[in-house]
């Protein structure tokens, strides 16, 4: 059985009951977090909670009376799920509302709805025979901030479906030629062992496992960079990589039906960033 939290309480997940009056529901007026948990840890716990404050903050979203005691919340919950690797969900919405109005209502309290789900690990840390990532390239036709982690992901779901459904598995996402980010990843290439990622801006997820990353290719010596990336750009790379919480580093092999030549894992700049992922 999966255990979820709302507001107050742990309960079986499918005894969950929220309003059709929730602002979530209604207007997606919510923000959220994924936080990987292995062996029953939270991994980069803090970058999370950063983050799910700022998006409060971006969308003055209070804050749920139980923000002091999230951790524990966290812990208890990931006890009752039995799996030893989850991916933790966490929603804020903006609260259940009197009526439906764009405006919301002064005062109301915040929705917090927590699950969790078994989380496979990346299958890219254990074969090296695994093939990269099919993607395909889409217009970004997303809002202005996507630096707030907000629940309002239809343009990522309608791209992922045509993704898949022309034969990719994911999607890198492109506005004015250059390159923003994944459908629910962020991007990273390599050229000649110096690692490349698009500056932080509005257009995109300030991504833990990115930021991360950084940190981590740093501790290794080796040179990354924040830079504008181009579409051509995508080509000519010796190393296409996604990153996310539920991913951590993932190679692309294949970009609208083109194939990438491909580094060897063995020799691969992902890999050896893979291999001290977790130090
Ligand atoms: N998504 N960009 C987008 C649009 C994302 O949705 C995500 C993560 C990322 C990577 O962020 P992080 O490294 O903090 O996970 C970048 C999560 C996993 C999701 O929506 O399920």
């Amino acid at each position: 059985m999966t255990y979820a939290y709302l507001n107050d309480i742990f309960l079986p997940l499918e005894e969950v009951k929220i309003s059709p009056l929730d602002r979530g529901f209604l207007f997606g007026d919510a923000v959220y977090e994924v936080i990987p948990i292995y062996e029953k840890k939270p991994f980069l716990l803090e970058g999370h909670i950063l983050r799910l404050q700022r998006s409060l903050e971006e969308t003055r979203i209070s804050k749920p009376k139980k923000w002091k005691d999230l951790e524990e919340i966290f812990l208890e919950l990931v006890e009752l799920n039995e799996t030893p690797n989850q991916s933790l969900y966490i929603q804020i919405s903006r609260g259940v509302d009197v009526h439906r109005s764009h405006l919301p209502t002064e005062d109301i309290e915040p929705t917090l709805f927590i699950v969790s789900f078994d989380l496979s690990l990346n299958p890219y840390r254990s074969d090296n025979n695994l093939e990269g990532i099919k993607v395909s390239l889409q217009e970004d036709t997303r809002w202005k901030r996507c630096d707030i982690k907000a629940t309002t992901l239809l343009p990522n779901v309608i791209a992922l479906s045509d993704a898949v459904f022309s034969g990719s598995q994911d999607v890198i996402f492109y506005l004015n030629q250059e390159v923003t980010e994944g459908a629910s990843s962020n991007v990273f290439l390599v050229f000649e062992e110096h690692v490349f990622t698009p500056p932080q801006s509005k257009k995109i997820l300030s991504g833990v496992t990115r930021n991360h990353i950084i940190n981590l290719l740093k501790d290794l010596n080796l040179a990354s960079t924040e830079k504008v990336i181009k579409v051509d750009d995508l080509f000519k790379a010796d190393e296409v990589w996604l990153t996310s919480s539920t991913k951590e580093i993932q190679p692309v092999s294949e970009i609208n039906q083109i194939k990438l030549s491909v580094t060897p894992p063995e020799q691969a700049l992902w890999k050896r960033v893979l291999e001290s992922f977790h130090k």
